[in-house]
């Protein structure tokens, strides 16, 4: 039997009774470690707390299995008490044991690096999941141009160093699947902006609360699929349980880490904002990328027509073999302006569908927006989510890339919301980082999105995870098609 004893912060002037059973007639959240042995599993532990002086009993096995010794460790305020038998058993304490540190792999940019090639592979200490989080060990990571954006410090909390300079960096990454290896049991909330192990963004009480109930739902071996705002590039995530999913039986980790993002993004574009029905017509821009392969199962799941547009002739085999019922006059090799118009009216003669396009997908805008909006339908809805057209080539932006870049922005296209009544269409833009912070609305979509059973996703290229930098240049080519992964070959 061992005895503990010591201060409650904040409950001197609070007695607090325990009973056998183990519920507390007030709350110990301020500190975890009673709590968890008083709520626990196993046998009931036994304590009284009077003013601000808490006394516990429990069993070794109990409090070993409980990491009570753990937090008597590192309290400072918390000591044993040895009293009777045992103080004489034992004139020295024990030592006992700590459980050792978990160490990951992480890609980290410094603070503000604004450069690719900054991205460092680094060892570093991951803390323990919190109740209503799971740690996941990795096995894949997805790519998504947010990555590269961040790479390049034009995502504003990064750049700012608002995000990430606490830890000393900024681990990249929205998704990833692996397989669960602990599930959190400490009840304190994490304090904000964890930028080791967990996402970069302060969940409040509420979402928790929502993640404590989801994290019901895994157990330790489960392969599951997450997604996480940043931190994805990593050997072992600790992930929000709300956030994570199981991955279909059938499916390699290299498809879980495939499919989360680029799924739920047309999916929220044609759902939500696009108001999709059978019977409409909509345009899918860089269709044979990750997010316009899985629009287009989205829209043949829907009975929906589908036109879809890429940059290089290269990829329209790639979209003819994913979709043998569709015909070639429904890919285009997108050309420029004028050229540009002429092609999409006469793919929607192809389709049957003169009237125009019932919703436009555009994650690529520059010189490809008017004519698109040229050709939405009397109610159409043109849905901007990228600007894929105006990403840097180089590793750095540098002077020359800001100078293009200012360029690019100053012929970036407009549209006047006073003439859209009049036009009868509407222009929308979404991002679906921002789902972070409205945890059930991110809840819902995913729902939805996996009550859709759409085919597992194409993998297009994959890359070991030491080879993250190539794998960001390569994505940012735009010569990619369907979905960048990094695979983690020893995840040990
Ligand atoms: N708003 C959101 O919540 C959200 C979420 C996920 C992704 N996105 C955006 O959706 C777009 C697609 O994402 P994804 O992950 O599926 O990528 P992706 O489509 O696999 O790759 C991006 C594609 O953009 C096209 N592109 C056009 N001009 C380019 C240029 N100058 N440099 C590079 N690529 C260029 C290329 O296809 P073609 O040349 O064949 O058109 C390229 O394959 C990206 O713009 C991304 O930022 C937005």
């Amino acid at each position: 039997m061992l005895k503990f004893s010591g201060q409650l912060p904040n409950q001197s002037s609070k007695p607090l009774r325990v009973t056998h059973s183990g519920v507390a007639a007030n709350s110990l959240s301020e500190w975890s470690g009673f709590r968890r042995v008083l709520l626990g599993k196993g046998p009931p532990a036994l304590g009284s707390v009077t003013g601000g002086l808490a006394v516990l009993s429990c069993t070794a096995a109990l409090a070993k299995s409980l990491r009570l010794q753990r937090h008597w460790r590192r309290s400072s305020r918390l000591k044993p008490l040895r009293a009777g038998a045992e103080r004489k058993a034992q004139a020295q304490p024990k030592e006992l044991p700590m459980t050792p540190a978990c160490i990951r792999k992480a890609w980290v940019f410094p603070p503000g690096a604004g450069d690719i090639a900054a991205l460092a592979l680094r060892e570093e200490a991951i803390e323990d999941p919190v109740l209503g989080e799971v740690r996941v060990q990795v096995q894949a990571i997805g790519l998504n141009f947010a990555d590269v954006f961040t790479g390049l410090a034009l995502y504003g909390p990064i750049a700012s160093g608002e995000v990430g300079s606490e830890a000393g960096g900024f681990v990249p990454g929205l998704e990833f699947s692996g397989v669960v290896t602990s599930i959190g049991i400490d009840d304190r909330y994490p304090t904000a902006k964890r930028a080791h192990g967990g996402q970069l963004c302060e969940l409040t009480p509420e979402v928790w609360k929502l993640a404590r109930k989801a994290a019901t739902g895994f157990k330790v071996g489960d392969r599951v699929m997450g997604v996480l705002r940043f931190g994805a590039y990593a050997s072992i995530v600790n992930a929000p349980a709300h956030q994570i999913r199981h991955i279909p039986d059938s499916w390699s980790f290299e498809e879980g880490a495939a499919f989360l993002v680029q799924a739920m993004t047309p999916s929220y574009a044609l759902h939500e904002l696009g108001a999709m029905r059978p019977g409409h017509t909509v345009l899918v821009q860089s269709a044979a990328g990750g997010c316009g392969l899985q629009a287009i199962e989205i829209c043949l799941k829907l009975g929906v027509k589908v036109v879809g547009t890429v940059g290089s002739a290269s990829k329209v085999p790639v979209l003819l073999e994913r979709f043998p019922s569709l015909k070639p006059e429904q890919f285009l090799v997108r050309g420029s302006g004028r050229d540009f118009e002429a092609q999409l009216r006469a793919a929607l003669l192809a389709v049957g569908s003169p009237h125009g396009f019932d919703i436009v997908l555009d994650a690529v805008l520059g010189d490809f927006f008017q004519p698109g909006f040229a050709c939405l339908a009397p109610g159409g809805r043109y849905v901007v989510y990228g600007a894929a057209s105006m990403t840097p080539q180089q590793d750095s932006l540098g002077v020359l890339g800001w100078a293009k870049l200012g360029w690019q922005w100053l012929q970036r296209p407009w549209v006047d919301p006073l003439s859209l009544p009049g036009v009868n269409k509407s222009v929308m833009g979404f991002n679906l980082i921002h789902c972070f912070n409205n945890a059930e609305l991110l809840s819902v979509l995913l729902e939805d999105l996996l009550n859709l059973n759409l085919p597992a996703p194409r993998v297009g290229h994959t890359f070991r995870f030491e080879d993250a930098v190539n794998a960001l240049r390569t994505f940012k080519t735009g010569m990619t098609t369907g979905k960048v992964v990094l695979k983690i070959e020893d995840s040990t």
